[in-house]
Formats: structure tokens, C-alpha cells, sequence
């Protein structure tokens, strides 16, 4: 499988139909200054979901020709996606972060966007999860990403990133949690080493 090429919004947006699919997919994250066994931060609430393909991803789909914009269509997949709770925000052109083209198995421009919202409105999300349209078909349920290294070197991060990812989600996560800073620096490098390591 090629690698996904990454490309600026405006030779994205010119790659039209119908020779290319667009499809728009979210991080929603909140601060998070809860600890686990009261010790370890979770630092961030982040979350993916376990696909209907057995492959973790983040909320989101294709924008139909019927969207008008390719945010109308993200918010429409994350209404169909993550449930009622979904609509009390909207995700902009301001929470753009990247586009990648991958040409196989067919000719598809993703794009990803990042939001921060509050520990309560993500709450909500997860509560309501369970009456979103496509809850038991298309997504499996929603997860959060844990943003820590254990002591047993492995464990957290290190072993969710050895899970399976749909597409280029996987790099979509490492980098967002870089550029958004929801882990040192240090750390990420880390444990994206050990899971290149593990087998
Ligand atoms: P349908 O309603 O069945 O069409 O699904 P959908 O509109 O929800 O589309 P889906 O979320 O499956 O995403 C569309 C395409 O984007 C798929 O071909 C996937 O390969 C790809 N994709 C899905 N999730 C992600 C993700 O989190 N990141 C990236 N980069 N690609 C994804
Ligand atoms: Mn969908
Ligand atoms: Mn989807
Ligand atoms: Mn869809
Ligand atoms: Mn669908
Ligand atoms: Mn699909």
C-alpha cells in the first residue's frame, strides 16, 4: 500500500468528481485533569472510534455532492456518527489542520480538522453515543486514546498505537497530538518507538 501524500487545502479542493471522493474526519479533544489510579495524567480526553471494519478511526465520512461545503458534511457525519449531542457544536474552516490524497484501493482526498471542546461537552458525546444512527452498523463505539506510557514500558500509548488504523489515521493522531501539544514532545517520540519495535 502507497503511503498518503499530503497536499495544501487548495490543490485538495481542486481535485473534484468525478474521478476523486472527499472525505472529512475529526479529533475532538478535551483538557483532562482527571489521573489514573489517582497518579498517572490523562492530560487530554481524545477521541477515535473502533470501526464496523475492526479498524480504529476518527469520527467523520464522505462529503456528499449534496453538502455544500466540505464542514457541512463533516458535521453531518459527526451528527450520524456520534449522535444528537453532536449538533450543539460545528466544526469550521478554522479547525482545519491537513489533506492527504491516496490513490488505492480508489482515488480519495481525506481531510482532517481538530477541535477542542470542554471534559462535559465530550461527556455528552460519549453518553449519547449509543443513539447515533449509525451506533452497532458503521461505528462499533467511540474510545478515548490513552496519553500516557506505563511503567511497564508498553503499556498506554506504545500498545493502542500497535492497534490496527484505518487509512493514514494513525499518523492523523501522532501528528495532531505534536502540533496540538497534548503530550510532551519527548513522550510521543517515545512511545511511537517502542510500537515500531514491538512485533
Ligand atoms: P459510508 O456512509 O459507508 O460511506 O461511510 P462514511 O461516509 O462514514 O465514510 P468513512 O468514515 O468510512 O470514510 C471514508 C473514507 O475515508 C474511507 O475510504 C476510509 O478509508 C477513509 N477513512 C475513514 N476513517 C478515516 C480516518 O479516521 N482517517 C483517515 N485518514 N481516513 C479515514
Ligand atoms: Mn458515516
Ligand atoms: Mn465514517
Ligand atoms: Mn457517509
Ligand atoms: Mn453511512
Ligand atoms: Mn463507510
Amino acid at each position: 500500500m502507497s503511503e498518503p501524500r499530503a497536499l495544501a487545502k487548495a490543490e485538495a479542493l481542486s481535485l473534484g468528481p468525478p474521478g476523486w471522493k472527499h472525505a472529512c474526519h475529526a479529533l475532538l479533544y478535551a483538557p483532562n485533569p482527571g489521573r489514573l489510579f489517582g497518579k498517572i495524567p490523562l492530560r487530554f480526553a481524545v477521541l477515535m472510534q473502533m470501526r464496523f471494519d475492526g479498524r480504529l478511526g476518527f469520527p467523520g465520512g464522505f462529503v456528499d455532492p449534496r453538502d455544500i461545503s466540505l464542514e457541512e458534511g463533516l458535521n453531518r457525519e459527526l451528527c450520524e456518527e456520534l449522535g444528537p449531542a453532536a449538533a450543539s457544536f460545528r466544526l469550521a474552516e478554522e479547525d482545519y489542520v491537513s489533506s492527504h490524497v491516496s490513490e488505492q484501493p480508489q482515488r480519495v482526498v481525506m481531510h482532517f480538522y481538530a477541535k477542542q471542546i470542554s471534559l462535559e461537552e465530550l461527556r455528552v458525546v460519549e453518553e449519547g453515543a449509543t443513539q447515533a444512527k449509525d451506533h452497532g452498523f458503521e461505528v462499533m463505539g467511540l474510545i478515548r486514546v490513552p496519553l500516557y506510557i506505563l511503567r511497564d514500558g508498553i503499556g498506554g500509548l506504545p500498545a493502542f498505537l500497535s492497534n490496527a488504523f484505518i487509512g493514514n489515521a494513525r499518523e492523523q493522531l501522532i501528528h495532531a497530538l505534536d502540533t496540538l501539544q497534548l503530550m510532551p514532545t519527548e513522550q510521543l517520540r517515545k512511545a511511537v518507538k517502542i510500537a515500531q519495535k514491538r512485533p
